[in-house]
């Protein structure tokens, strides 16, 4: 059976930094505050002229690029977000930006799980044999969608695209997974339709309304993340006859440095060997796991060879891991 190998990443550069120290002449926090409770110092927000098309767009080239691998030579696109520049998804207007013409494309959502859910789907269509280079991107635009004046929720989320690129390979590089979902959390952490019914004709009506912003029980995610997060990790890494000391590095959601904290320890893997860039970033969603991944691989931290145990979690609920080796 043929195997998967990561041969490249890729993410978009966002010119728009915004402070914890802009944020608090917008609602009624602190950078400290911010800070201590997360490890968040700004966020990157989209410009009114980028598009999540465009960003997950300069993700990708810039991932296939470091593999190597034109557009035209990519069979598959998987484009990982909540928030498409269009509702039928953003996938197929990437695959144009980027001249793919070969390549077939769509969006999957998973929130913030939804990069790890694409990477184990693409492994599928390597694995069996029918596709050899797939591009995966994780990108949301969590700006459109936040509640600027709620305090609780807008100071966690940022803007980001990621991308990474799959081939297919005698070796198989995707060691072993685990995916979990459980909708009936689904209330701990929303971005819903909200709706009224409006007459259409006589006694039909439909529903008329828009997507609310962002709304979540910190504390519930808080205490789902750092319970699920180590366990989901220790059966990827059973399937992958692996154990916690074989990892190289943690590659985990971009949530909040105290998760990533919390979940080290429960594995009792030190501090050193988790990837972190939260304080530049903050959350990106889907776009977390691979800008992380990205930049440790640009800075060289990141070596052939090197086992990574990455995790995502969020919306849904959904949560999952995977565990890989770098080329
Ligand atoms: N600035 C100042 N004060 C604030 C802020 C803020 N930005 N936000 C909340 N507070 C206040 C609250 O009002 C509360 O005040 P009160 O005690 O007077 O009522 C106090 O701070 C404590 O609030 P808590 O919600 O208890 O704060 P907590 O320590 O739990 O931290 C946080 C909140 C950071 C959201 C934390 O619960 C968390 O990180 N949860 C996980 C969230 C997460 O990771 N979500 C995303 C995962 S999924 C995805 O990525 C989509």
């Amino acid at each position: 059976m043929p195997g998967v190998s990561l041969v490249g990443s890729g993410s978009a550069r966002l010119s728009v930094a915004l402070s914890n120290d802009a944020l608090s002449q917008r609602v009624d926090t602190s950078d400290d505050w911010i800070a201590s409770r997360t490890g968040i110092r700004q966020r990157h927000v989209a410009a009114p002229t980028d598009s999540l098309t465009s960003l997950a767009a300069e993700a990708a080239r810039n991932a296939l690029a470091m593999a190597q691998v034109s557009a035209g030579e990519v069979d598959l696109i998987l484009l990982a977000t909540s928030t498409p520049d269009d509702l039928f998804g953003s996938a197929c207007q990437v695959q144009a930006a980027l001249g793919a013409t070969r390549a077939v494309a769509f969006d999957l959502t998973a929130a913030c799980s939804g990069f790890v859910f694409a990477l184990v789907t693409a492994a599928q269509y390597l694995r069996t044999g029918v596709y050899k280079n797939v591009v995966v991107i994780g990108a949301d635009v969590l700006s459109r969608w936040t509640d600027w004046s709620d305090r609780t929720t807008c100071v966690l989320f940022g803007d980001g695209a990621g991308a990474v690129v799959l081939r297919a390979a005698e070796r198989d590089r995707l060691l072993g997974f685990e995916l979990c979902s459980d909708g009936s959390l689904n209330h701990c952490l929303n971005l819903a339709y909200q709706s009224d019914p409006a007459v259409l004709v006589g006694d039909i009506a439909v529903q008329e309304g828009t997507f609310a912003p962002i709304t979540m029980n910190g504390r519930e995610v808080y205490k789902f993340a750092v319970s699920r997060v180590p366990e989901v990790i220790e059966k990827a890494l059973f399937r992958a006859s692996l154990t916690t000391a074989d990892i190289s590095w943690m590659v985990l959601h971009q949530a909040n440095q105290r998760i990533l904290d919390a979940v080290a320890d429960r594995l009792g893997v030190p501090l050193d060997r988790v990837v972190s860039n939260m304080a530049r970033h903050g959350n990106t969603s889907a776009a977390s796991i691979p800008i992380a991944l990205d930049e440790a691989v640009r800075a060289n931290k990141i070596q052939p060879g090197d086992v990574i145990a990455t995790a995502g979690f969020g919306a849904g609920l959904t949560w999952g891991a995977a565990i890989l080796e770098w080329q």
